[in-house]
């Protein structure tokens, strides 16, 4: 039989030498995720030789100071260690180039020097421009891209745009950045980065789902009885993150982007192929099908923000969100929400999927676990047991793996029944250790494949079912309360409440 993965495979051409450009150069992103990720593709000889890196910031730097920051931070980060020798020669590719964002002779002349570097370069003129930046400076570094022509590709070349998140704060603001994003590139050569579908494990739902023959039958509101998304970090505002998330929370952080993304891998139908577009259509339409909550009290019913108080995490004592470092006194932020949603289509009507995201949670991980229903309860139904439901674990970190809960006969002469597991580890299985998904997301711009990139019309339909939420919280007359939890543990009562009210409960994790 055809492999049905081949188009995939062959759709994949190997990435070419390539100008990346990266503005935001001096930003946290830039030192802790994009280089090492580049230096990584570099260890394992992915990184096409001949590729170099030109950072774009504000600050005055030398090409040598800007490369003594990344090796400090290279040293530190690095998922594959720090070799001298080899680090010396990929930093020879890097430079510094100091431009305010919004001057034009700061693009005229990077364009005379990536000139320079392409004439003196082993490949063609490729480039790919990594907006790393403060996301106000989106729409500027685009606008200026288009206004010194930097945008248009050079003859035999190719020029690309990879926008970080987040795209825009809520629909119009999304709309309009996709607006000048669209009037700067098309929008095949736009790459709006999602780092959750870069993780090997979310990639692997597909391959889950549909190469195997297990699942997909079961795969519907017939056999299963909900779905948990649960994404818990230990972490709170440290780094001076809090300016920016308390602008944001928890929705807009991670929900609108991440934990919809992986919402939509799992509820998908199968696409028609598996180009970027096939498998987008089918996203999209799982995001258009989430049921929307009209008003206030919907969003009361459905949806618990929730905010963290002191307490202690790993031995540690913590501060509450109100007190953390450049966080409002009185915000009304949500570093804490949990959600349930519905989707009406014709595959999970009825069948709820509960989300649950926060910070200074017990403990990092995220983990989609399917829930089954009860099977027919003639036979063994009279048997005590602690758990009866058949439960599938897609762990995405950490421990990367998958598990399925079942009932088994415990030995003995008696009938007695015990839930039991099987697992499969990434690393037990395979013998390495994933690659960080800037490495896989950095690679496939590189070559020009944005299926693990969101498309434009994913965002706005995503913001579209954020807005009502936000709406409700910030500019209704009768404003859902805000819950909250100790720091260290598993997050607000009222979250529990949510899913006991339909006699359920949260995963013990
Ligand atoms: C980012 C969010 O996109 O993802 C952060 O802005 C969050 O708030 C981070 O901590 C989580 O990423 P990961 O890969 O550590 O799960």
């Amino acid at each position: 039989m055809d492999n049905p993965f081949r188009e995939f495979l062959v759709s994949r051409s190997s990435p070419e030498p390539c100008s990346v450009v990266i503005f935001g150069a001096t930003g946290d992103l830039t030192h802790r995720k994009l280089i090492p990720a580049l230096y990584n593709l570099a260890k394992e000889g992915d990184l096409p030789p001949g590729s170099r890196v030109i950072g774009v910031a504000r600050r005055e730097k030398s090409d040598g100071e800007f490369r003594e920051e990344l090796r400090e931070m290279n040293r530190k980060v690095s998922r594959q260690g720090h070799d001298e020798v080899l680090w010396e020669r990929f930093a020879a590719g890097i430079s510094y180039h100091r431009s305010e964002f919004n001057d034009p002779e700061g693009y005229r002349s990077l364009a005379e020097r990536l000139g320079k570097l392409d004439a003196s370069g082993p490949g063609r003129p490729n480039r790919l421009f990594y907006l790393a930046s403060a996301p106000e400076f989106f729409p500027v570094i685009l606008d200026q891209l288009r206004e010194s022509g930097l945008h248009e590709a050079v003859e035999g070349g190719w020029t690309r745009a990879v926008v970080e998140k987040p795209f825009g704060t809520d629909l119009v603001t999304a709309q309009r950045l996709n607006g000048v994003a669209n009037a700067t590139f098309p929008e095949r050569d736009t790459y709006r980065i999602d780092h959750y579908l870069g993780k090997e494990t979310a990639q692997n739902i597909m391959v889950i789902r549909f190469a195997n023959a297990i699942y997909e039958p079961l795969w519907n509101s017939r056999y299963i009885d909900h779905v948990q998304i649960t994404c818990s970090e230990t972490l709170g505002m440290e780094g001076g993150r809090g300016g920016y998330y308390d602008t944001a929370g928890a929705l807009r952080d991670m929900v609108q982007n991440h934990l919809l993304q992986l919402l939509s891998l799992i509820a998908m139908e199968p696409p028609a192929d598996l180009t970027a577009d096939g498998i987008r259509d089918e996203k999209v339409k799982v995001i258009k099908s989430l049921r929307r909550y009209p008003d206030a009290r919907t969003v009361a019913e459905n949806v618990v923000r929730a905010q963290y108080r002191a307490g202690t995490i790993l031995g540690q004592n913590v501060r509450g969100y109100l007190e953390e470092d450049r966080i409002h006194p009185r915000s009304m932020t949500e570093p804490y929400v949990a959600l349930k949603i519905n989707i009406d289509n014709w595959r999970w009507e009825g069948v709820p999927f509960y989300m649950r995201m926060g910070k200074r949670l017990a403990k990092k991980v995220t983990e989609i676990s399917i829930h089954f229903r009860e099977p027919p309860g003639v036979l063994f139904n009279r048997l005590p047991v602690t758990a009866r439901k058949n439960v599938l674990v897609l762990r995405i970190q950490p421990d990367e793996g998958m598990s399925l809960r079942m009932l088994s006969k415990m030995p003995g002469p008696s009938i007695r029944m015990e839930p039991v597991k099987m697992d499969f580890q990434y690393s037990t299985s395979f013998g390495k250790p994933s690659p960080e998904a800037y490495e896989r997301l950095l690679l496939d711009a590189m070559a020009g494949d944005a299926t693990l990139f969101a498309r434009r019309d994913e965002v706005e339909h995503a913001w579209r079912f954020i807005d009502d939420i936000e709406h409700a919280w910030h500019r209704s007359n009768s404003p859902p309360p805000m819950a909250h939890y100790e720091a260290g543990t598993w997050g607000p009562e009222e979250a529990d409440n949510l899913l006991s009210r339909d006699g359920r409960v949260w995963r013990r994790l």
